[in-house]
């Protein structure tokens, strides 16, 4: 692992410390959003997963939007970003459950046939990886409509959540652009590499 230090930087300087573990960077990420700091971790991203053959970014609404949207544009592909709401008939839909701890609650996400296909190479791009729930989600999709998950990229890992370990024990590549050790006490643990 190598950390994205523009990232890293924003994150000492901006990034504050909620209760339970939340970091909040609604300065930059999730509410009101740097582009020249997304367009940079898109390319970070792309460069990480040049190995790779894409054809499409997949993300879940509504703050894996912006970042996914960068990197389809860098690899001209396009970028699908699956509902949480369940849409009045499930006829001609992909869906699974999708259990979400900072909120306490299970919810529905769901992706049309149309848009993910048999033989689609996927990547994955989201703000926040925790406990994995959502990439486990996006796993479930992609098995549904028969699509190759080729890698997953985060903005922000929290490693004393499960989601890294497990994704990466399941055989994925998953990359971070910053991965937090700790938030007790509220000081920021950044995990050096
Ligand atoms: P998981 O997918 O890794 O299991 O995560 P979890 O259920 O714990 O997280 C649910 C939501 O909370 C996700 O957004 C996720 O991006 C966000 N999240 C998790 N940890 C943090 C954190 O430390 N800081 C911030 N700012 N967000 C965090 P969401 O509710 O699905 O919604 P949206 O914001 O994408 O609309
Ligand atoms: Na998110
Ligand atoms: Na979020």
């Amino acid at each position: 692992y190598k950390p994205f230090e523009p990232l890293v930087k924003r994150i000492k300087e901006d990034g504050k410390c909620l209760n339970g573990g939340i970091l909040k960077v609604d300065s930059f990420i999730n509410h009101q959003i740097d582009p020249t700091l997304l367009q940079a971790m898109s390319i970070e991203f792309v460069r990480r997963f040049a190995t790779k053959e894409i054809n499409k970014i997949i993300t879940i609404e509504a703050s894996g939007i912006a970042p996914a949207i960068m990197v389809g544009f860098l690899l001209n592909v396009p970028v699908v970003f699956v509902k949480k709401k369940k849409p009045s008939t499930m006829a001609g839909m992909y869906s699974t459950e999708v259990f979400s701890f900072t909120k306490n609650r299970a919810y529905t996400v769901c992706c049309s046939k149309e848009f993910l296909n048999e033989g689609d190479k996927v990547l994955f791009i989201d703000d926040f990886l925790a406990n994995g729930n959502a990439a486990k989600g996006i796993i479930e999709l992609t098995k549904q409509a028969k699509a190759e998950l080729v890698g997953m990229g985060f903005i922000v890992e929290k490693s004393f959540q499960q989601g890294g370990s497990y994704l990466r024990n399941e055989g994925y590549q998953v990359e971070s652009l910053a991965i937090i050790d700790s938030l007790d006490n509220c000081q920021i643990k950044f995990k050096e590499n």
